[in-house]
């Protein structure tokens, strides 16, 4: 069934030249549910049973194409339904945010007004059998499996700021870590526990000095872990009205953060680093007493405004590790090619690991580009990399673990890849085992899909 929506009046001469609005970036014009089987190159593993989910910046509407930037837009989220070796489905939805309700017309959800409208741009998740857009600046919203939105979710009335686009599920208890950075702080940073049903069990404040921009964290079985690091807000950048009001400041300090999961946030403990700034965490796990973070890191960003790049610097991956007794963050470089969008097979997150996969970080025509995948073994620090030709593009990859597989790379990775030849988007599935270039299969969509952030794979008997 095939049901397009007119979304906008964008078109290529009213995008100007923002490179946000040309490409891939731009935004898809029609919200739509295409059925399969699509093309396919190869065989998809029949195995893969469930949605593969996205979400991503697709402005709706853009008042000033001069000014617009990519982490603004308004989350798109699509969905791709594999069953039985076929691509039987795909879909695609914005979220219906306040904001994006009271620029379009449409009726605004239900649940608490927010401090500022998010976007709900960045990620999706499923906890408590909920599909949950995320994006930092704002509360999450709820999404059914159609993506059709449900409410601004505040857990029963529970969660009063905003949440990270990037909490932890367990995958053996389905108990939820996660965290908040409220600009309208204090307290600027707050520490959560979720329940495997949903509901918040505990939160504590953690007292910072000013509004860092906190993307990500680390956790492991027993401890977490938050990177105060100089990227902060900007009150000359607000008062401009600038989408992102941070700036990277190398005249702060930095320092990470450890508590005990539990515990209040005035027990932490603070480790001092060199000014950094870390967006992804691949993973963390407890050493011992030392708690070991694998995350990626930039020496600086946000250093250039709100142009075409994010920052100077290209990120490596590195192992932090936070030992009890020390007043210093203990850095290794694990691989200094650039990298970002770090995963893991969910079944291994905050427990000792071997295997990491990410995108390769490049950059063409003045924009971040990612132009394949990584795969690490943090164990024995080697990497391999599959690099796509010129004309495609990659992201995050996505690991889904095969019906069968014993460690955490035998599965695959699911990759929405741009075919700049085609100006349309393939799904594309890789032998995460083998890092073969020749993917296990490319399923043509008949859509495109904009160059987005994060997403997740929903297995179909959790769905209900
Ligand atoms: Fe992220």
């Amino acid at each position: 069934m095939a049901n397009p929506t007119p979304l906008q009046t964008l078109s290529p001469t009213n995008a100007g030249t923002n490179p946000y609005l040309l490409e891939n970036f731009r935004p898809v014009l029609e919200e739509t549910s295409r059925s399969g089987p699509f093309e396919v190159e190869g065989a998809i593993p029949p195995g893969l049973d469930g949605l593969l989910l996205r979400n991503g910046p697709n402005p709706a509407v853009i008042s000033d194409p001069a000014t617009y930037h990519w982490f603004g837009g308004d989350g798109m989220l699509h969905a791709i339904s594999l069953r039985d070796g076929e691509v039987h489905a795909y879909r695609n939805r914005l979220v219906r945010t306040r904001a994006l309700s009271a620029a379009i017309g449409t009726q605004a959800p239900r649940g608490p007004r927010e401090a500022i409208d998010g976007p709900a741009n960045t990620s999706v998740a499923f906890f408590a059998n909920r599909i949950l857009a995320l994006c930092e600046s704002g509360l999450p919203h709820r999404m059914t499996a159609e993506l059709e939105t449900v409410c601004v979710e505040d857990f029963d009335g529970a969660l009063t700021s905003p949440l990270t686009a990037h909490p932890k599920i367990d995958v053996e208890t389905g108990r939820m870590a996660a965290f908040g950075y409220d600009p309208f702080g204090p307290a600027f940073l707050r520490y959560h526990e979720f329940d495997a049903d949903g509901s918040l069990l505990t939160t504590t404040s953690i007292d910072l000095p000013r509004s860092a921009m906190i993307h990500d964290f680390a956790v492991s079985a027993t401890k977490v872990a938050f990177f105060d690091l100089p990227v902060v807000l900007d009150a000359n950048l607000a008062m401009a009205g600038s989408h992102i009001p941070y700036a990277f400041d190398d005249q702060l300090p930095g320092r990470v953060g450890v508590l005990g999961r539990g515990q209040s946030g005035n027990q932490i403990s603070w480790f001092s680093i060199e000014p950094c700034f870390v967006f992804h965490v691949a993973n963390a796990f407890d050493d011992g007493e030392c708690l070991v973070a694998d995350v990626i890191v930039y020496d600086k960003t946000f250093d250039l405004g709100m142009g075409g790049l994010l920052g100077s610097q290209l990120p490596r991956l590195e192992r932090w590790r936070m030992r009890p007794g020390e007043v210093r963050v203990n850095r290794t470089i694990l691989d200094d090619q650039a990298l970002e969008f770090p995963v893991t097979d969910p079944a291994v997150q905050s427990r000792p690991y071997r295997h990491t996969f990410a995108a390769q970080f490049g950059r063409r025509d003045g924009l971040d580009r990612f132009p394949g995948y990584v795969k690490h073994d943090v164990e024995r620090e080697t990497a391999v990399r599959i690099t796509l030709p010129e004309h495609l593009h990659g992201g995050e990859p996505i690991f889904v673990r095969a019906e069968d597989g014993k460690a955490d790379d035998e599965g695959f990775l699911l990759c929405v890849e741009y075919d700049r030849s085609r100006d349309l988007s393939d799904l594309v599935i890789y032998d995460a085992h083998a890092m073969n270039a020749k993917p296990e299969a490319r399923i043509h969509l008949p859509v495109r899909i904009p160059f987005g952030f994060h997403g997740t794979f929903v297995p179909r008997a959790t769905l209900s």
